[in-house]
C-alpha cells in the first residue's frame, strides 16, 4: 500500500507549527506577564518613593538649648515640609497655627524633638532674623507646654548641623494634634508705649521706650529686636506687637532691655547715635 508521502508531511508540518505557534504563545504570556509583574512593581515603587518623598520632612535647623533646672542638651530639629500647610498669611501671629510637633527621641542625658513647620514659610524665616526666632520661641513654648518642660532661652542655632537623629523614622502623616494651637492668640494687641530722650533738653543721649505689656508674666515671653532705627517687639501669650521707627541712630550693640515683672512694663535704653 502506498502512502501520499506528501499528505504525511503536510500534517506532520501542521502538527510541528501547531506546537511552535503554541511555544511562542507561551512564551508571549510569559513575557507579558513578567512584563506587567515589572512594570507594576515599577509603578509601586515610584509611588512609594514619590510619598514618601513628599510626607517626610527635609532638615532645616537644629537648635540647641537646655533643660531647667536639670540642665540637660535639649536639641529641637526645625524641619520644613510641604504637607505642612502654608500659613493663610504669613504673619507671625498666624505661625503659631503652623508648628506641629511630631515626634520626641529621648535618650538619657540629651532630648531631640522634631517641629516641622511648612517648607515656603521656614525659607522665609531663614530670610528674616526675628521670623526665625519666633519660630524657635514658639517652639520651645510649645515644647514646654506640651511636655511640661522648662528650657532655657539662650538658645543657638547650630551651625554645622541641621538635624540630629535621623528623620527618617518620623512620619509626618501621624496625625499629631498641632499642640501649639492651644497656645494661639485670638488677637494681637498693639501695647501702649512710650518714647522719651535723655536728656530732655540739648542733644539726645538715650532714647528711652517704655512698653506695657499687662498679662506677661516674665521677659521669657518676649522677643525684641532693636534695629538702628527701629524697635520690633513680639510678646506672648497674650500677644502684643510693636514695630516702630524713630527718627534716631541709636547703638544697638550697647542697647539694654529690663522687664520689670511687678510693674509690667519693658524698658528699653538705647544709646543714642545721631539724631
Ligand atoms: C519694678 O517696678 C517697681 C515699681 O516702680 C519698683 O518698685 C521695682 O523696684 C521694680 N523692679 C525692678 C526689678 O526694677
Amino acid at each position: 500500500m502506498s502512502t501520499d508521502s506528501s499528505l504525511l508531511n503536510s500534517e506532520l508540518e501542521l502538527h510541528q507549527q501547531e506546537e511552535l505557534y503554541q511555544q511562542l504563545l507561551f512564551l508571549y504570556l510569559l513575557t507579558s506577564l513578567s512584563f506587567f509583574l515589572f512594570a507594576n512593581l515599577c509603578i509601586f515603587f515610584l509611588l512609594l518613593f514619590l510619598s514618601l518623598s513628599l510626607a517626610l520632612p527635609t532638615p532645616g535647623m537644629c537648635v540647641k538649648t537646655l533643660s531647667e533646672p536639670g540642665k540637660d542638651k535639649v536639641f529641637v530639629n526645625i524641619c520644613q515640609s510641604n504637607s505642612v500647610p502654608p500659613p493663610p498669611d504669613l504673619s507671625r501671629e498666624e505661625l503659631v497655627e503652623l508648628l506641629k510637633i511630631l515626634t520626641t527621641v529621648c535618650s538619657q542625658s540629651c532630648t531631640a524633638f522634631d517641629v516641622v513647620i511648612n517648607q515656603e514659610f521656614f525659607q522665609r524665616c531663614q530670610k528674616d532674623p526675628l521670623f526665625q526666632q519666633f519660630v524657635i520661641l514658639v517652639s520651645l513654648e510649645g515644647l514646654e507646654h506640651k511636655y511640661a518642660l522648662e528650657l532655657s532661652r539662650d538658645w543657638k542655632v547650630l551651625k554645622n548641623r541641621k538635624f540630629l537623629g535621623s528623620l527618617g523614622e518620623h512620619n509626618i502623616r501621624t496625625k499629631n494634634r498641632p499642640m501649639i494651637q492651644e497656645l494661639q492668640p485670638q488677637y494681637v494687641l498693639l501695647p501702649e508705649f512710650t518714647l522719651l530722650v535723655e536728656p530732655s533738653t540739648g542733644d539726645p543721649e538715650y532714647l528711652i521706650g517704655e512698653i506695657k505689656l499687662p498679662g506677661v508674666p516674665s521677659s521669657r515671653s518676649l522677643v525684641l529686636d532693636v534695629g538702628e532705627d527701629r524697635l520690633v517687639l513680639t510678646a506672648r501669650p497674650s500677644l502684643f506687637h510693636l514695630d516702630i521707627f524713630h527718627p534716631f541712630l541709636i547703638d544697638q550693640q550697647n542697647s539694654v532691655a529690663q522687664y520689670n515683672k511687678s510693674t509690667q512694663v519693658l524698658t528699653v535704653t538705647m544709646p543714642v547715635v545721631s539724631s
